[in-house]
């Protein structure tokens, strides 16, 4: 039997990413983000969603800067993720406060946290305001990865990356589980 639930946002599996941002004196900002996607392909393109009837500085620093950067955190990032979705950058220094450093992005200027195996550097293209959230297409510039976790083919290693997922009904962080399948092929089966 299937029940009605209340409507609310959700979408799964979500990831739970930190977009970066300098503000107008140089400090950068970061936040974590569970509203995050892909938008398009050519030209590439993300969107992330920042809550705008509440005090966010990593909104503002995006907004006036118009360049941001979205770091996506492997499962051992879980607690500094957390922290970076807790507290302000009005506050405190929350980059440095979980022992995290960060230099300039190569192509935009917007910050790069090191200790992030992949982060992809944006250049805002579309703001809306959608509800409660200013939603920000960002086109992506450059991408910066660690040459560890690239696998033979110069492409990001999911499992190397590990990637953080969160579950936002729960409020819970989970590791991703094991390959099960090929994209783009295990359907091929049901091909008439
Ligand atoms: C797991 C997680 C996901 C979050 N996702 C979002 C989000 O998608 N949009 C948003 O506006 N805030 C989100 N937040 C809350 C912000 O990260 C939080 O308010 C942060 O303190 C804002 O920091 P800032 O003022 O330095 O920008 C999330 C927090 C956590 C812990």
């Amino acid at each position: 039997m299937k029940v009605n639930l209340k409507p609310r946002s959700m979408m799964y599996p979500s990831p739970a990413v930190v977009a970066t941002a300098y503000d107008s004196e140089g400090k950068a900002d970061a936040c974590t983000l569970a509203f995050a996607a892909m938008c398009s392909h050519r030209p590439p393109a993300v969107m992330i969603a920042i809550n705008s009837t509440l005090k966010r500085k990593t909104l503002k620093s995006i907004l006036e800067t118009k360049e941001f950067c979205i770091g996506f955190p492997s499962a051992e990032h879980a607690a500094q993720t957390d922290y970076m979705g807790i507290f302000s950058g009005y506050d405190t220094d929350k980059i440095d406060d979980v022992g995290f450093t960060h230099k300039k992005a190569e192509m935009v200027n917007a910050p790069v946290i090191n200790e992030f195996k992949v982060s992809v550097e944006c250049r805002v293209m579309h703001v809306s305001e959608v509800g409660s959230h200013t939603q920000i297409t960002g086109e992506v510039v450059n991408i910066q990865a660690d040459e560890d976790i690239l696998n033979n083919k110069g492409k990001v290693d999911f499992e190397k990356l590990d990637p953080l997922a969160y579950d936002d009904v729960g409020y819970d962080y989970y590791r991703m589980g094991e390959k099960i399948a090929d994209a783009f092929k295990i359907g091929l089966k049901y091909k008439k």
